[in-house]
């Protein structure tokens, strides 16, 4: 019998499915709509304590590519699919006040559903590590299931906050440590991928009591430049700033920075996040280890909150194990993680004929040379 619940950082989930902090969870009607079309769990707009002003106009746009050429524009227009969203939306503007009573609201009407609120705050000094415990506790009191702490965000002008914080090792962990010292539930990371080696940010979380990592969060970007106008195609009078790139672009790139931590710490709980518009997608982190998985870009172009996404995903994980119930398969607790370890380096990969090869060294003679293995066995 299929069973699409699972347990992540200790949390019954109805199925492991959730939308990702964004548009699409930032108000109340929204998130009551996604828990009605069936998303297990959602992780709030990332709320803060400091102000927040959004640029002028459009705070997102789609990147579309013909699928008769290499052209690749915001531009409306047939025969066009979908590459990537754009983004240089800053967290919520609404004022913590406005989510207490919110929250709890929700909570109440959907017991079973998972709500997750995602905060943020900066980290210069004492001051800001206790705005992080300012937020943790009013979320906390108001019944969420586990805070996600945004380290992640890529257009932050602080550099105590977003994606500054998940580029900083130290940061990381005095900032997570900060937020245990006053959780009850669960904490959650949101790391960036924009590092070098995201498995030193993902350790520090760790250290400093992370219950899981997620990511990715957007990748930084800029808009394309109109080959007509010589303008940005997102800009405001002209000007452009760096902002995030989601959706099926940055699928793979999110897969490749997942897989490193979950093969660094196969231990541990992560939640899958970039690209995801379908199950097929979905099973991709999952089969690296991950627990949960979130989604953002599907669900804003499908009604806002995704109610089609979100009735696909639970169709076809339900097809995909009564596929694969004669493996013993019947949860996702069965096939998670069951294809980390075919990430290797590669001098593991098998060359074409069977000569020596050492890594690009001349013998075997070298630290941190991988010898190959001669067969994998299949599961
Ligand atoms: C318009 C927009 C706003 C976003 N706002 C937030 C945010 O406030 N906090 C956060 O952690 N992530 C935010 N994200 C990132 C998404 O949660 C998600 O990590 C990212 O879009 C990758 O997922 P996707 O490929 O499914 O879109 C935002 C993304 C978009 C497109």
């Amino acid at each position: 019998m299929a069973d699409l619940s699972t347990v992540f950082t200790g949390i019954r989930f109805e199925n492991p499915f959730l939308l990702s902090s964004a548009p699409p969870t930032e108000s109340e009607s929204n998130i009551r709509r996604a828990f009605d079309a069936g998303w297990g769990g959602v992780v709030t707009k990332t709320i803060g304590l400091h102000p927040v002003v959004n640029v002028k106009g459009p705070k997102t746009k789609f990147l579309r590519a013909d699928t008769d050429s290499y052209r690749l524009s915001t531009k409306k227009r047939a025969n066009a699919a979908l590459h990537s969203s754009w983004n240089w939306e800053l967290i919520s503007d609404k004022p913590l006040d406005a989510w207490i009573g919110m929250l709890s609201g929700i909570k109440k009407a959907y017991p079973t559903k998972i709500l997750v609120a995602s905060i943020m705050a900066g980290s210069g000094n004492d001051k800001e590590l206790h705005n992080w415990q300012t937020l943790t506790k009013a979320c906390q009191d108001e019944g969420v299931d586990a805070v996600e702490l945004n380290f992640s965000c890529p257009h932050m002008d602080r550099i105590d906050m977003g994606s500054n914080v998940g580029k900083d090792k130290v940061l990381c962990s005095v900032v997570t440590q900060a937020v245990k010292e006053v959780a009850k539930i669960p904490v959650w990371v949101k790391l960036t991928p924009a590092t070098a080696n995201i498995t030193e940010e993902a350790e520090a979380s760790f250290r400093g009591g992370a219950d899981a990592i997620c990511s990715s969060n957007t990748f930084p970007s800029l808009p394309l430049i109109d080959p007509e106008t010589l303008e940005f195609e997102m800009n405001v009078d002209g000007y452009v700033s760096s902002g995030g790139l989601g959706g099926p672009a940055i699928l793979p790139l999110s897969l490749a920075k997942m897989a490193q931590m979950t093969k660094a710490f196969p231990d541990r709980e992560f939640s899958g996040i970039g690209g995801i518009s379908n199950f097929d997608q979905a099973l991709g982190y999952y089969l690296l280890g991950c627990g949960t998985a979130q989604v953002c870009t599907a669900a804003m172009l499908d009604h806002a909150v995704g109610p089609n996404v979100i009735k696909a995903l639970l169709a076809d994980m339900t097809a995909f194990l009564e596929r694969n119930a004669s493996r013993g398969w019947h949860s996702l607790a069965d096939f998670r993680g069951l294809r980390r370890d075919r990430v290797v380096s590669h001098s593991l990969i098998k060359r074409p004929d069977e000569r020596e090869y050492h890594g690009g060294y001349k013998d075997e003679e070298h630290e941190g040379y991988a010898k190959p293995k001669s067969t994998l066995v299949s599961s």
